[in-house]
């Protein structure tokens, strides 16, 4: 039997979106009052953020989109075949769900139904990538959160007799400060049931010039990507900001492990923020720093799981291991 229409198939649950607006201006006010200017790097996917950030995953030097996808299509049959049919997939920041689909697909070729839960800020992302897997998959049933992710894990509803597959992939984990990712992993943890668990891609720590060159790409969309956060910032809190007086730098740091990008002032100017009330003066290459994304090491993620209680069950690579898909199961008690 098919299940029926698209909308019999699809619910979708709304965080209030008072929340989200509320925090940006705030988090835009600190972040650039701050003695080192910074901002959130959640706030760089508004609709043009996401697409932009589609294309960077197909560039030629983004080789995290290209790895993970690798490990997912040789090992899917063998990640699937360790769940049950009643398995739900849950993903946190879900995106446009292009991976998902791998696991989606191979669910779907060894059983009649699948369920898949994407967690994700984006309203629209979520309606338009739910409705492209509906329409793609008659036996697919989808109950999206637009929320962000512990916001929607609570609205998860786990139950003991429904084993969860959740996943994180992307390396979206190198984004958090360590001191989040334990917090995020510990609730997770908290929520999982014995057979439940928690699949995460992470990119690894490796040589420089390979990191580097994915943040800085040729094309120039990493760039395009880092200054569309102030062309939000000038659409939702009324900002004058002159893109050609910034300019987008990325970079390794050895020491903590981690890329940082930065948007760098090319002049002195002031930049006046109405909704906010608010002057900003900058000197030429002051920074406003707007992402990091650590890099692991194998010690790294072993240390994280024994932090959090959960332990590494099983681990991915691509051949030139650049990069991890690491499948977690909470410890026994
Ligand atoms: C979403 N996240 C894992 C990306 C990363 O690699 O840190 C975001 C990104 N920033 C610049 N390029 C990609």
């Amino acid at each position: 039997m098919t299940l029926s229409g698209i909308e019999e198939r699809f619910s979708l649950i709304t965080a209030d979106k008072e929340i989200f607006i509320n925090n940006f201006s705030e988090d835009v006010k600190i972040g650039l009052t701050s003695e080192s200017k910074h901002l959130p790097f959640v706030y760089f996917y508004d609709h043009i953020g996401s697409q932009l950030f589609e294309k960077i995953c197909e560039l030629p030097e983004y080789y995290l989109t290209r790895t993970e996808t690798d490990i997912l299509e040789t090992n899917a049959k063998d990640i699937v075949s360790q769940f049950s049919a009643e398995t739900v997939l849950v993903e946190l920041g879900s995106g446009s769900s292009t991976k998902t689909r791998i696991l989606i697909e191979t669910f779907l070729e060894r059983q009649r139904l699948a369920h898949y839960t994407p967690i994700d800020v984006s309203h629209q992302m979520l309606e338009e990538s739910s409705y492209s897997l509906l329409k793609e998959y008659p036996d697919l049933e989808i109950n999206a959160i637009a929320a962000r992710y512990n916001e929607g894990i609570d609205h998860l509803d786990i139950r003991k007799e429904q084993q969860n597959l959740i996943t994180w992939l992307g390396s979206s984990i190198g984004n958090f400060e360590k001191s989040e990712v334990t917090a995020l992993l510990q609730h997770i943890q908290d929520t999982m049931h014995p057979n439940d668990r928690f699949l995460v891609g992470i990119d690894l720590q490796k040589d420089k010039t390979i990191i580097e060159n994915a943040y800085n790409d040729t094309q120039g969309i990493t760039a395009e990507f880092n200054l569309n956060l102030l062309t939000h910032v000038n659409r939702e809190l009324g900002g004058d900001f002159e893109l050609e007086n910034f300019a987008h730098k990325a970079i390794y740091n050895e020491e903590i492990g981690r890329i940082e990008m930065y948007l760098v002032s090319n002049i002195d100017q002031k930049v006046f923020i109405s909704g906010l009330d608010l002057e900003v003066p900058f000197t030429t290459n002051e920074t406003i720093h707007t992402e990091h994304s650590f890099k692991y090491s194998l010690g790294d993620i072993n240390r994280l799981a024994e932090e959090t209680g959960l332990y590494v069950e099983q681990q991915w690579f691509d051949d030139e291991q650049l990069f991890s898909l690491n499948l977690f199961a909470p410890a026994a008690d």
